[in-house]
């Protein structure tokens, strides 16, 4: 296959920095180098360091990623993780998830303001719609589809249903859409078949190193 693809790991809270090395080392081997797909890791804050020098010094064929980034500059904000500092670690930041809106209060104007930050220290925002009513703010450079039903349930959307929502996604815009939910090793290849689907967004799926390289594989 030869189009734009982007295989994303969401790790969410999960992993002790030693099993994350243990990954990195399994995979990162494993993975073949090509100018098309995009192979990205999205671990805790306090691994991204770490995570990021055990690839570079494998010289590995993956990306970093953040599962969040603060709406603010760097300032007065106790908690926060300023975009400026993560920027030295990740190439990517998954923003506007349903687990943060639901859980954190995530609003639509926190989004944006976070795609704002993320564009500032040439981070490339992901922003995660949970439907063709979650608006998408401007300067984001690439969509996740992820309907709330299909998140950790077992029961993905129907790859039919995922090109339909994305085709729809790039009609008034230029930029790419990945699908997430219940995606693994079995499904992975209907979805990236689709010709507006440009890879997929992984959770449960990803933890599992030896699962998420059958993922990469089935992507090839
Ligand atoms: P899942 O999660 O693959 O475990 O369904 C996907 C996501 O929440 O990004």
């Amino acid at each position: 296959m030869d189009k734009e693809l982007w295989i994303i790991a969401n790790w969410k809270s999960n992993k002790t920095l030693q099993e994350a090395l243990e990954w990195v080392e399994f995979v990162g081997p494993k993975i073949e180098r090509r100018e098309n797909i995009q192979v990205v890791v999205c671990p805790q804050f306090t691994q991204l360091e770490e995570i990021k020098k055990a690839i570079m010094v494998g010289s590995y064929p993956l990306l970093v990623g953040a599962q969040d980034l603060s709406p603010f500059n760097e300032g007065p904000f106790t908690g926060e993780e300023s975009a400026k500092d993560l920027a030295q670690f990740v190439s990517l930041v998954i923003l506007g998830h349903s687990e943060r809106r639901n859980n954190f209060g995530e609003t639509d104007e926190m989004v944006t303001q976070k795609v704002k930050q993320a564009n500032e220290a040439r981070i490339t925002p992901l922003v995660c719609i949970q439907g063709l009513e979650t608006p998408i703010p401007d300067g984001a450079k690439l969509v996740a589809y992820e309907p709330i039903f299909a998140i950790g349930t077992g029961n993905p959307e129907t790859p039919q249903n995922a090109e339909g929502v994305a085709k729809e996604v790039k009609k008034g815009m230029e930029i790419s859409v990945v699908y997430g939910g219940s995606v693994d090793a079995e499904n992975v290849a209907a979805f990236v078949a689709q010709d507006s689907i440009n890879g997929v967004l992984v959770g449960g799926a990803s933890l599992d190193a030896e699962k998420f390289v059958k993922i990469v594989e089935a992507c090839y």
